[in-house]
């Protein structure tokens, strides 16, 4: 029987609620079924910073570099927010993106039929929606260099931030869109500012190049701003999107509400030999330690990383489970139930059971 070594990281925040949610439904799944799971934890963001002075301590990552993939929770949260850039709990996050080389960041949108009402979107807007945000992860706006900020000696400052790509960073992101899409509804939109920004001039360059190994996708190119709109007026128009670091993160936030909550997206980083999986929310510090967090995100994330380990079985009896759950209102408040947070992962761990 393989055995699956699993390293969890539940990080700050609502991050150490909902990650124990997604454990015990990866525990439940795999009990009967012909895989093994071994799970290990450890420390990273605020809580590691707390008790060991960094934000992704050595041994957390040689535990990562052991493993056969990562669950991840969130970090951060407003009482290390003045600290400077490095020391900062979401390091943590960004160093194991960069260590791990997670280029790819798969972000799928769902709104399931019985939460139609749970968007505060009209229902013949968000009926329907079902999208793909594949954000670039590695690169952009959040890694470019030069970076920094310079100190003047009268009082003033000067800070700078660098959306850089090279060519081969847009081609294999792209071709992930692409192997994507096919997948899917074979419809695939790039998202950048090419109006404005010179990156994303070679951008749509290369997109479009790699594009033709692919005839069978349709591509088309839509402007950030534009994009930003036309989510909220008509998401069903999107099937897969591919875009910029910072353009992802922020389109994905936006997303979430299409699928009812933020509480609901769940999300893949991969490219390297170890992926990682995690809700797209963070550390909701206004509900936290309330058991009020929906660990829905969380659970669809191990989902996602059971799919990518290979066991196509066990991610649909999780996505079933969370289904019928949802369905028969065994969730939490923000999307229409009454449930705490451990109550909701046990609805959905009493439906893998059955
Ligand atoms: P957030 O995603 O933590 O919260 C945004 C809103 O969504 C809040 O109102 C919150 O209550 C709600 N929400 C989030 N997750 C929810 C869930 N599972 N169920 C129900 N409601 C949920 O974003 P924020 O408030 O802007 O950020 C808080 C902190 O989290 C910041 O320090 C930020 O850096 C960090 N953060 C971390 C990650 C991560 O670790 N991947 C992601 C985003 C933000
Ligand atoms: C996300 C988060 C992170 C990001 C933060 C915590 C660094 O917002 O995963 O969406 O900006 O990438
Ligand atoms: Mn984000």
């Amino acid at each position: 029987m393989p055995t699956w070594r699993i390293a969890v990281l539940p990080g700050d925040g609502v991050g150490v609620e909902v990650t124990p949610e997604a454990v015990k439904v990866l525990k439940t799944v795999g009990r009967g079924a012909r895989v093994g799971f071994e799970f290990a934890e450890a420390l990273v963001g605020g809580a590691a910073i707390d008790a060991l002075g960094e934000p992704l301590p050595p041994a957390t990552l040689t535990l990562c570099e052991q493993s056969h993939a990562i669950l991840f929770g969130a970090v951060g949260g407003p009482r290390l927010d003045r600290a400077p850039h490095e020391k900062r709990p979401e390091r943590g996050l960004l160093a194991l993106r960069k260590e791990f080389d997670l280029y790819a960041n798969l972000r799928p949108a769902r709104c399931f039929p019985m939460l139609v009402d749970a968007s505060p979107l009209k229902r013949s807007v968000v009926e329907g929606t079902d999208l793909m945000v594949i954000r670039e992860l590695t690169g952009g706006l959040y890694f470019g260099e030069p970076r920094g900020v310079e100190r003047f000696a009268d009082g003033g400052a000067r800070a700078i931030n660098t959306m850089a790509y090279t060519s081969r960073e847009v081609e294999r992101i792209a071709r992930i869109g692409f192997e994507v899409a096919r997948k899917r509804r074979r419809r695939l939109t790039s998202v950048d500012k090419v109006n404005v920004l010179v990156v994303s001039q070679l951008w749509r360059e290369v997109v479009t190049r790699v594009g033709q190994e692919y005839p069978d996708v349709t591509l088309d190119h839509i402007l950030v701003d534009n994009c930003a709109m036309a989510l909220v007026r008509r998401p069903t128009q999107f099937d897969t999107i591919v875009t910029e670091n910072t353009f992802g993160d922020i389109l994905s936030d936006e997303a979430a509400i299409l699928a009812g909550s933020m509480g609901m997206l769940p999300s893949a980083s991969l490219g390297g030999s170890v992926g990682l999986y995690e809700p797209v929310h963070g550390t909701a510090p206004d509900i936290a330690g309330r058991g009020l967090v929906n660990p829905i995100g969380a659970i669809l994330s191990a989902s996602m990383m059971v799919r990518h380990l290979g066991n196509t079985e066990m991610a649909n009896a999780i996505e079933g489970a969370v289904e019928s759950a949802i369905r028969a209102r065994q969730c939490t408040r923000d999307i229409g139930g009454d449930l705490s947070t451990s109550q909701a992962g046990d609805a959905i761990v009493k439906r893998l059971g059955d």
